[in-house]
This record gives C-alpha cells, structure tokens and sequence, in this order.
C-alpha cells in the first residue's frame, strides 16, 4: 500500500473506531498536450501522476468503538472524514462549497443513475496539491467513485465511471468542466501517456518511457491559484461554441483550419487555438511513437504559443517559467491544464532540472511572483483498489 493510502486508513481507524473494508486510491494528472479541447470534442493528451487521493471506507458497525473520536453519528448516516481539512462533514444533498461536494457530488450521481448506495463512512488522505492545475478535484471523484462502485458490487466500466463523475463535477460542484481530468485519473497506466477522442470516448494507451530517453517532465507549479469556476473557463466554453455554430459545425472538433478564414475577432482567435491543437495533438502521438521527443517538444511550445496568444489563458508566470525552459535546452514546454495559473511541464533532461529550477526560483523572486513549488513526475498508474476485505467475507 501506499505511505497516502496507509494515511487514509489510519484516518479511517481514528475516525470511526474500526478497521476499513476497503481502500481505493486515483492520481491526479499533468496534460502533455490538447488544452481546452476536450468540451470542444476533440483530442487530449493526458498522464497520470504520482500523487494522489485515497479513501477509506466502510459501514459503521453497531458497537464500534466511538469512544475516541466522538462524532455524533449514527449507523444509517454517510460521515466523511479528510485528513488534509481535519473535518468530519456529512454526506451533503446540495452544494455546500467545501472538500465534501465532490465526494457527495459522486454520491448524487450515482443515485440519479438509480443506483442505491447505502449509508457508509468515509476517510480521505491525499497530495495533489489543491489549486495547481493538477487535478485534486477529478482524483477525489475518481476515487470515491471506484471505492463505492467495489464496495457496493456496482457493474459500471471505468468509462462510465469517468462520465458519472465528469456529471457530479458539472451538475453538483457547477463547474462546467470536459471529460479529461476524470477520465485520466481512471484510465491512465503507469508508463503511459492517454490519447482521448472527447467525442467517441476511445483512448488508447501511448507507450512514453521518457527514463531510456534520459528525459523527464519538471511540473512548474506557479501558486497562482485558479478556480476553474472563478476564471474565464466558462467564458472560453461560450465563445468557442458561438464560433462552432458561426461555422455551422456541431463542434469545433469538426473545423478544419481553412474554415478559419471565415471567422473574426475574438472567435477567430480562440476557434485557431482549438483547431490547430487538435492537430497538434495527433502530431504528438505520432511523434511519441516514432519516439521523438524532439518534434514532441516543439509542439509543446507551439500549443504553449497558441494559448498564450490564441486562447488567451496563460500568465506572466507561465510564460516565464515557458521562456526559461526554452532558454535551458527543454525540448518543449507549455502550460497545463486550464490555465489563468496553475502549473507549466517541461519536457527535458534529467541532468538539467537542477539549473532550471535555480534559475526560475532566481528569476520569479526578481520579478516579484510568488515563489514556485516544481515536481518531477514520471507517467504513474490510474485509480486503483488496493485492498477490498469484502472479497474475502
Ligand atoms: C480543466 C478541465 C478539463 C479541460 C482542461 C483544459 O482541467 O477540467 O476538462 O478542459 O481544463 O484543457
């Protein structure tokens, strides 16, 4: 098991005074390449990384011991516990705006498939770092989602798994995200890269064994805080469907780059980035399989270039961590994620991370940007459970 997996047990025994029945854990993910072209049905290029969310759970028992941690429950009532906010919350029915909604958000969606899930207690550990573009929120989904789904003996496929927590995240938490991040958490290999069509839902596993290559991907994580509700995400969704239906497409997925001319102004500029990332996209797989790392990187930076300019949703963070990279040899680089904050990767070796990290540091404190927090990542493993003793009752 996993130091964070061992951390939501041990939370799960303090909490509800019993052993766990089971442990499920999901990864939080960097994108190589293929931003803000999952909701505009297109391709994305995600991996999974180390860092991940865990929950324990189980029912509770008549006669545990409640001694200890004194929550005022019941058997019959969901509790959930994290370990990061130290806070017991019940299961919610609406939004409440904390950690609990994405738990509860899974919750909901499950039952409005019509699946019957049964009071239960819950305790989460993670590291995803919250906030960074890394995708905490999709893990914490993903994870839940998992557990509930062993725990209950519910037949759902991770796909439809990935579907019902994109739903919780749009319909419960109100965030009106696509289906990457859940979707990545779920289905990711360790040692993989996920090519995923946004329309038909097929993935394929892309071999990215950067170790033999001497190369790694170096995470920038800018501490500039986004909240995907609070930034211009939506506001990127709108305008990339007026300028779908501009072009009398049903998404931009289907425009090719001679229909821009057709296009102006602002929807001109964000339609560019769509369409041209898709492609870029498809060029990255190709060039993964080839494994050149070279042509690889190049189109990192042109995808960064195209949001920095067309989308319009980098930072002067990200742009001078991009800058920096390209400065200290990186074979590519680009913002990850949504943008407006959050992390930016490099693609480089590993002989030259140390320098790139001294120099950012050097030049983000002359600037005056808060200081950035990297990470090294190799492609990790999707959502897993660890340990199910319902098996074995
Ligand atoms: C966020 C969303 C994803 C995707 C990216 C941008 O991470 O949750 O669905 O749209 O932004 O590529």
């Amino acid at each position: 098991m996993r130091p964070i997996e061992q951390r939501a047990a041990q939370a799960y025994r303090e909490q509800f005074g019993e052993e766990p029945v089971l442990i499920a854990s999901a990864p939080g993910r960097i994108n190589l390449i293929g931003e803000h072209t999952d909701y505009n049905e297109g391709f994305v290029l995600p991996c999974a990384v180390s860092r991940r969310v865990a929950v324990a759970i189980g029912l509770l028992r008549v006669g545990a011991d409640l001694s200890r941690p004194a929550p005022i429950h019941q058997p019959g009532e969901t509790w959930l516990y994290s370990t990061d906010f130290q806070e017991l919350r019940a299961l919610t029915e609406q939004k409440v705006g904390s950690w609990a909604d994405y738990p509860s958000g899974v919750v909901w969606a499950l039952k409005e498939q019509g699946h019957a899930i049964p009071a239960f207690q819950g305790a989460f550990a993670g590291d995803v770092p919250l906030g960074s573009g890394l995708s905490s929120s999709a893990a914490i989904e993903a994870a839940t989602a998992l557990a509930l789904a062993a725990y209950f003996h519910l037949d759902i496929s991770r796909k439809d798994l990935a579907v019902l927590c994109r739903r919780a995240e749009n319909a419960f938490v109100g965030v009106n995200s696509g289906i990457m991040d859940q979707y990545a958490s779920l289905l990711c290999r360790e040692g993989m890269a996920l090519l995923i069509d946004c329309r038909s839902l097929e993935a394929q596993q892309v071999p990215l064994d950067l170790a033999s290559a001497g190369l790694t991907l170096l995470v920038c994580d800018t501490r500039v805080s986004r909240k995907l509700g609070d930034t211009g995400y939506n506001a990127r969704r709108k305008v990339a469907e007026q300028a779908a239906s501009t072009l009398g497409v049903k998404q931009l997925r289907d425009a090719k780059v001679s229909d821009l001319d057709r296009l102006a102004g602002e929807e001109l500029r964000r339609a560019r980035h769509v369409v041209t990332e898709n492609e870029r996209v498809l060029q990255a797989v190709e060039a993964l399989r080839r494994q050149d790392f070279t042509r690889f990187g190049e189109l990192m930076y042109e995808s960064h270039r195209s949001m920095r300019d067309d989308y319009e949703i980098s930072t002067p963070e990200l742009d001078t961590f991009v800058e920096l990279a390209a400065r200290a040899g990186a074979l590519g680089a680009r913002l990850t994620g949504a943008g407006f904050g959050g992390s930016a990767i490099a693609l480089m070796k590993q002989a030259d991370v140390e320098g790139l990290k001294s120099t950012a540091l050097r030049h983000f404190e002359r600037r005056g940007f808060k200081l950035p927090v990297f990470h090294v990542f190799s492609p990790a493993a999707g959502a897993g459970v660890v340990l199910n003793a319902k098996k074995a009752e």
